[in-house]
């Protein structure tokens, strides 16, 4: 028999003790012996709950109990998890964590712990939910080269987006929903400021290239500023917007960012919809691969965690996970970057469009201006494919000759592979 400890018995702890009861019997039949919750620990109490004889407050309970040989760590956050994790594994007890923030900025650690040890720190859940992704990189795609890897990483912030687009609903009352359905961070603003979906961009290039990717040296931007009118725009050009995640892995570094983009309805990102997260990964030999699955909530994100605990049962005494080093691996200034973007600004209210056509097209070589029926104090074009920080220049002039009042806002557009 195999006794497990589950810290936190939130949305994703409460789900794993569930899992493991409503398929218990497949689950051991999978594991080739009994798997029982031995210990959950949490700051509440929860009557009624069943686990009440189980439940502790204190953590030494489950790290000085040599039945418990593999925890399940869902309280999120760094501190305490952290530390708890790390002297779990010290002492010999595989861990199983759905904590992104812990994996993107203690995994090389955490692992090579682990890989001293004989024993294993899994984290599929860290990563899209219950899409199998990690396992994927670890032991599926191991003959390639990873070369990119990119796609909708957050499921709240998509979810968000995919209201808003599909019934005009708004933001903040959308955001609540999120939270309700126990999708969302306990601060939001992971979510919806792309900090999340940066962390998780992060552990997959680690992953794929054996070093660390830093997740501050990513630049970050979220979706607190995307407008009604940003998504008019967006189906004028029969195009969506969701939040992305892109990087793309040469030698000597990687070009990686985190932001809103325009998504063509031919692209099969811009058809992932609600809690749902994609993620595209290009090998240098197997080509694309696609990942589909819900990116958040309970039994999904469970389902990822209680296998991980399944391949620890199966594996006592023997490490799984690749380990990556904690050498950094540069990650390239977002102004290096290359790509078109949507560019909207304000202009005097009633200006000539044939006027502004050549102005703007004066800076930007030829574009074709649009604007939203009835509108005419703003306008939009799409810019060629430039470096990020040759656009700003652009921008400037634009400003400096009197053509634009104030650029409202710049999209990047997905599709056209990044460089
Ligand atoms: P919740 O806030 O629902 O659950 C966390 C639980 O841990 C709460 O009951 C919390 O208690 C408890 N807790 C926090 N600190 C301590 C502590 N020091 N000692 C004991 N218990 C503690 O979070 P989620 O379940 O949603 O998320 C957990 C982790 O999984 C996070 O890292 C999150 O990013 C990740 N994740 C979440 C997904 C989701 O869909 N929700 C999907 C994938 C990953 P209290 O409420 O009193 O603070
Ligand atoms: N808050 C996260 C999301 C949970 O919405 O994607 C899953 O990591």
């Amino acid at each position: 028999m195999a006794e497990i400890a589950v810290l936190g018995y939130g949305t994703v702890g409460s789900g794993v003790v569930e899992v493991l009861r409503t398929n218990q019997r497949s689950i051991d039949k999978r594991a080739m012996q009994p798997i029982r919750v031995r210990r959950v620990l949490d700051l509440r109490d929860f009557p009624g709950s069943g686990i009440e004889r189980i439940l502790t407050k204190d953590f030494n309970d489950i790290l000085n109990d040599n039945d418990i040989t593999a925890v399940v760590e869902t309280m999120g956050g760094v501190v305490p998890a952290y530390d708890f994790v790390k002297k779990l594994l010290l002492r010999g007890k595989s861990v199983v964590t759905s904590n992104k923030e812990l994996v993107a900025k203690h995994g090389a650690e955490l692992l090579s712990i682990a890989r001293e040890k004989n024993i294993n720190f899994l984290f599929e859940a860290s990563v899209g939910g219950g899409i199998p992704i990690i396992r994927s990189l670890n032991s599926s795609l191991t003959a390639d080269e990873i070369t990119e890897i990119s796609g909708i990483l957050n499921g709240t912030t998509n979810y968000i987006l995919t209201e808003m687009t599909q019934k005009g609903r708004g933001f903040d009352e959308v955001l609540k929903e999120a939270q309700n359905l126990g999708y969302a961070e306990k601060n939001p603003d992971a979510d919806v400021l792309g900090y999340d979906t940066c962390r998780k961009i992060a552990i997959l290039i680690s992953l794929a290239i054996g070093q660390q990717a830093d997740f501050e040296d990513i630049f970050t931007e979220g979706i607190t500023k995307i407008t009604q009118n940003d998504i008019e725009y967006a189906k004028m050009l029969d195009c969506v917007i969701k939040l992305t995640a892109n990087a793309r892995i040469i030698e000597n570094g990687v070009y990686a960012r985190v932001s809103p983009a325009l998504i063509s309805k031919n692209h099969p990102l811009s058809m992932v919809n609600d809690v749902f997260n994609a993620i595209f990964v290009n090998g240098n030999v197997i080509g694309d691969v696609m990942f589909y699955g819900r990116g958040a909530g309970k039994l999904p994100t469970a389902s990822a965690v209680v296998a991980d605990v399944v391949a620890c049962v199966r594996s006592l005494n023997r490490n799984l996970m690749h380990f990556w080093s904690s050498e950094k691996r540069r990650i390239f200034p977002i102004e290096d970057n290359i790509c078109s973007k949507l560019v909207r600004f304000s202009c005097e209210n009633g200006a000539q469009k044939d006027k502004i056509t050549s102005e703007v097209s004066n800076i930007f070589g030829g574009v074709s201006l649009i604007a939203l029926p009835g509108n005419f104090d703003e306008y939009a074009f799409v810019s060629e494919e430039m470096r990020e920080r040759d656009l700003d220049e652009k921008l400037k002039l634009l400003i400096k000759s009197g053509t634009a009042k104030e650029i409202l806002s710049k999209i990047r557009i997905e599709g056209a592979r990044e460089k």
